[in-house]
């Protein structure tokens, strides 16, 4: 993974209003299709056109196209969407497309109804998929200022060393990169609910839950998995789920361990 991409990479809510070239859409298609998550839970995209389906949402303008993927309502699923649909993000960004993770601001069951999402699925979130416009819109701007989005807190909050008393620090260039990966990652409303706990050649993720959501599944656990496809996408590794012995506050879940 390109760690220029993961650090240009911002999310893009004012398109040109050109559309997507068919070359690109191409490449965009049979990369989907390739994605592959280390929870080995199939995620499946869509592409769907914004005017045939009547999809839209208020803080997005000059989008033709957005991105649905379902994934299987199992555990782990936030995490294994969160990965998946991150490594399109980041591909897309490749190509020059702009993204934006949307959650919340869009009418979800138009969203649901048009990617045929079933009872036994999720469908976290979706984005418009465009070329970006040369300037922001200023509802654009006027969201980025308010919820902080250039902003991301300092590494010595997020990345701790045998226990979470003890800021990470480490001469490895791969793994600083990782975790300076982790932490310019996008989140829902730039939260940032990662953590990480180092024991030996472990890395223990985990997360802090500062955002309360209803439904049956945490959008939090979808920040997770796209801190993992950024940390495994630099350092590599493997990931498995096994709680360590490690002391946690009571908003602190464990999710998973990425061993080097
Ligand atoms: C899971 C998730 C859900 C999000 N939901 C929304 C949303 O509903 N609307 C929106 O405008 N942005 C949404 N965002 C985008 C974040 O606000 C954005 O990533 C964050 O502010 C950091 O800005 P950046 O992506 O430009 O680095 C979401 C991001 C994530 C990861």
């Amino acid at each position: 993974m390109d760690m220029e991409l993961i650090r240009t990479r911002k999310s893009v809510r004012t398109f040109d209003g050109q559309g997507i070239s068919e070359e690109d859409r191409e490449k965009l298609s049979t990369y989907i299709r390739s994605i592959e998550n280390p929870y080995h839970i199939p995620v499946r995209f869509m592409i769907l056109g914004a005017k045939k389906h009547g999809l839209s949402s208020p803080v997005i303008s000059g989008e033709h196209f957005y991105i649905t993927a379902k994934v299987p309502k199992t555990e782990h699923c936030e995490e294994a969407f969160g990965y998946a649909f991150e490594k399109m993000v980041l591909y897309a960004w490749s190509l020059g497309i702009g993204t934006t993770w949307i959650g919340g601001t869009m009418k979800r069951e138009v969203f649901e109804r048009e990617a045929g999402v079933t009872e036994d699925e999720i469908m976290p979130c979706v984005s418009p998929l465009g070329y970006p416009a040369k300037n922001r819109s200023l509802k654009e701007m006027a969201m980025r200022t308010a919820i902080r989005a250039d902003k991301r807190l300092p590494s010595d909050e997020l990345f701790f060393d045998n226990d979470f008393g003890t800021p990470l620090h480490t001469d490895d260039i791969t793994v600083n990169n990782a975790l300076e990966a982790v932490r310019l990652a996008p989140s829902a409303v730039n939260r940032q609910p990662w953590r990480i706990v180092r024991q030996g050649d472990s890395y223990h993720f985990y997360e802090k839950k500062n955002v309360s959501g209803g439904g049956d599944w945490d959008v939090q656990k979808v920040d997770l998995g796209i801190a993992l496809c950024h940390f495994m996408g630099i350092a590599g590794g493997t990931l498995t789920v096994s709680s360590p012995a490690i002391q946690t506050a009571d908003d602190t879940e464990y999710i998973a361990t990425v061993t080097l």
